[in-house]
């Protein structure tokens, strides 16, 4: 999978991908991330990438031509299965959806700033708007950076053990059960019972009743069976 990104922050995004899994995935060669400076784009004078709005207010948005520029350069190289916004009012991001994308070839992410963008990129480009919660970032590098690894770790072969990602939280509309390791006695706090015991059918039972405990306690909205 290849993951480009543009935004007018790159050094933001230097550290999220170099380590751990992200890390291993690129090594594998599963995955490809490409960080670009809208900067290097834009046709005006000293990097401008942003103007005032029209019809007055507080706040800059980002002019329509760095922004169409960069992505019809990119798109001279490749063909992106999705062209992605990165916006507060976009569409909730969540496993389904990391799913999903998981599953694409080539993804292009654009960082907003700001006030925004000039709503006719989103018009014109953007095939998809995810928001990573309800809550107002500086810039979407950080959700950017959320998505990837969200994302990243999905691709087959990212992680060692294939089944991992599949007994995460939220994989099948549960949140994952407690995990414990050694040592089994710690200050008299004590491992149950059921996982030492070695019966992997009560332990997989117990995992169960104890994820859809922990859902129905903290996530009454997933509706846990
Ligand atoms: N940019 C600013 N806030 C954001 C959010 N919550 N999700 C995605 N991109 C954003």
């Amino acid at each position: 999978m290849q993951i480009d990104i543009i935004t007018v922050l790159p050094e933001l995004l230097e550290s999220p991908f170099s380590h751990s899994i992200l890390k291993r995935a690129k090594q594998r060669e599963l995955l490809d991330i490409h960080v670009y400076n809208l900067r290097d784009y834009t046709p005006y004078k000293h990097g401008q990438v942003d103007d005032y709005q029209f019809g007055g207010g507080a706040g800059m948005v980002m002019m329509p031509e760095p922004l169409a520029i960069a992505i019809e350069k990119l798109q001279e190289k490749i063909k992106y299965d999705e062209i992605i916004f990165l916006t507060p009012d976009g569409e909730t991001f969540n496993q389904p959806i990391a799913n999903q994308l998981s599953m694409k070839q080539n993804l292009l992410l654009i960082c907003g700033h700001y006030k925004g963008i000039d709503e006719r990129i989103r018009e014109h480009f953007i095939t998809r708007e995810i928001s990573i919660g309800d809550y107002v970032l500086s810039g979407g590098e950080l959700a950017a950076a959320v998505l990837v690894d969200a994302v990243g770790r999905l691709i087959p072969g990212v992680l060692n053990d294939e089944t991992s990602a599949l007994s995460d939280s939220f994989q099948d509309n549960l949140l994952a059960p407690p995990v414990y390791t050694r040592p089994a006695d710690f200050r008299g706090w004590k491992v149950p019972d059921i996982l030492l015991g070695g019966n992997p059918t009560l332990i997989d039972e117990w995992r169960h009743e104890q994820s859809v405990k922990r859902t129905q306690e903290r996530r009454p909205d997933m509706k846990a069976e």
